[in-house]
């Protein structure tokens, strides 16, 4: 009964990588030009703020999100494009989530775990409560499916959990029950410098990760430095099991190629590191310098891109309104 809907959003916290390009945007813009979901993509400022950000910083890493969706391929005709806190909803509808959400639940998700902390007496309220910010997110437009990287998937079933006991509580099949669409080749880019650890913008390492503004120069360095093993490329993919570094750059190939693990390890089967780290430090460059040099295009035109955000605002808050007031209805208010 639920129109097919998508939402997906990444944080405009800075230093967008590979991992949300491969785990994340590229996606979007596959499911996108699919035409088989209505798309509502968003840069979730609300959720960036729950670790400190300075706010000139925020402001500019948010535009720099927005040219990169754009330059990646999202088209804000045909998809919505917004950024969350300029509809208000996504705020009102994630108290009322406090309201469902167990402290419980909360306090089992890894993700706070590992980002507050053994320090966590000092963690903001925000980033204990983030989950249910991300359910509010979710269900405000009823999406049906959300594409995410790996490392969202206890969120997903966090959100899950909201809509079934909000359904349960208030004795309606109001919300839906939303499908993580977790796919694709990489699904979890680890780590240039250890293959057991995410790739991310937090690493103090530079080395570990390809930012989307890397050079081409910058591309072939990191390729060639990350970290492998001494064995050459193997026969088959499942023999890749227990060489995670290994593993991870046959992923990163595969996904940028838009080609399956098999037959890429069918083409390179045999060959060494000194010849496999340039090749997939090429394709790195084919894939992505297009995308920085649109994206710098895009960020000198910020009025353009305000107003883009904008529009998206709109068209997004026209979903989520007539959904919040029904859900202040249930609740009785
Ligand atoms: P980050 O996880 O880098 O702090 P976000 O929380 O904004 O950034 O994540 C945005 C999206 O990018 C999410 O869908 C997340 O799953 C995906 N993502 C981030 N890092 C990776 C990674 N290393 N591999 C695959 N997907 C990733
Ligand atoms: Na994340």
């Amino acid at each position: 009964a639920f129109t097919p809907r998508v939402f997906s959003g990444i944080q405009p916290s800075g230093r967008l990588t590979l991992g949300n390009y491969l785990g994340a945007l590229k996606r979007f813009v596959d499911i996108q030009n699919e035409g088989k979901y209505e798309c509502v993509y968003c840069l979730v400022d609300l959720h960036a703020i729950t670790v400190w950000q300075e706010p000139n910083k925020l402001r500019d890493n948010t535009r720099e999100l927005a040219a990169f969706f754009i330059a990646a391929g999202i088209d804000p005709e045909k998809s919505i494009l917004f950024n969350q806190s300029q509809v208000p909803a996504h705020a009102q509808l994630a108290w009322i989530f406090n309201t469902v959400a167990r402290m419980g639940w909360m306090g089992r998700m890894t993700q706070w775990k590992d980002k507050a902390g053994k320090n966590s007496e000092n963690a903001s309220l925000g980033l204990f409560a983030y989950p249910a910010l991300m359910a509010a997110d979710i269900l405000l437009y009823h999406a049906t499916h959300v594409p995410v990287g790996d490392d969202q998937k206890q969120h997903l079933e966090l959100t899950r959990d909201v809509a079934a006991k909000f359904n349960h509580d208030y004795g309606v099949d109001f919300f839906p029950i939303t499908e993580p669409v977790i796919k694709g080749p990489a699904t979890r880019v680890m780590s240039l410098r250890d293959g057991t650890k995410k790739m991310s913008k937090s690493d103090p390492s530079d080395m570990s990760r390809i930012n989307m503004s890397d050079d081409a120069d910058t591309l072939a360095q990191k390729f060639r430095k990350a970290r492998t093993d001494p064995e050459p490329l193997p026969g088959t993919y499942a023999e890749l099991k227990d060489r995670p570094s290994a593993r991870n750059l046959v992923d990163i190939f595969a996904a940028l190629s838009e080609r399956s693990h098999d037959d890429v390890i069918a083409e390179v089967e045999g060959m060494q590191w000194g010849t496999f780290k340039p090749l997939l430090a090429d394709l790195a460059v084919e894939k992505l310098s297009p995308i920085s040099g649109e994206m710098k295009r895009l960020m000198a035109d910020p009025a353009e891109i305000d107003r883009i955000l904008g529009r998206g605002a709109e068209r997004a808050d026209a979903i989520a309104s007539p959904i919040l007031q029904k859900t202040y209805d249930l609740v009785g208010m």
